[in-house]
């Protein structure tokens, strides 16, 4: 655990009501949301850990497992999907030997599938971090990857 939480809980002066943007700027800091972090937060904010862990876990953009320096989305939605997506897909789990939102032992991917970032006639369409990769055939995954420590 990176993360001051303290210096994070004081900038919203300890705001109950801010328990969401608190668990944003721990997992901004972080990648995800650590349970040493979560007790913290829950100690120094006077908030039940159950009530902590309910806001966690119903937000999707909150992950309680460790993620990787680097988050690979590959699209799957309809424009892409007939572009070879699939394909992408797989060739990504196989190059890094996991499935989709799933990271990598060494925490350098994390993997995940979105359906449409709106840029069809681009497909197949392979975001990672905030970087847009389009028409990205399989055969282009490895170099891709590569480029990433
Ligand atoms: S379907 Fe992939 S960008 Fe729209």
């Amino acid at each position: 655990m990176a993360a001051d939480i303290q210096a994070i809980v004081d900038r919203y002066d300890g705001d109950k009501g801010q328990l969401v943007s608190i668990l944003q700027d721990i997992q901004a800091e972080d990648r995800y949301l650590p349970k040493e972090a979560l007790e913290e937060a829950s100690r120094i904010m006077d908030v039940p850990l159950s009530q902590v862990y309910s806001v966690a876990t119903f937000f999707r953009a909150f992950s309680l497992t460790p993620r990787g320096r680097h988050l690979i989305r590959v699209c799957l939605g309809t424009a892409c999907h007939v572009r070879g997506a699939a394909r992408v897909l797989e060739k990504m789990e196989l190059d890094l030997g996991i499935k989709r939102e799933e990271t990598t032992d060494d925490l350098r991917f994390t993997l995940e599938t979105v359906n449409c970032v709106g840029c069809c006639a681009l497909g197949p369409m392979v975001i990672i971090d905030d970087k847009y990769h389009g028409q990205l055939g399989s055969d282009k995954v490895s170099p891709l990857l590569e480029k990433y420590e």
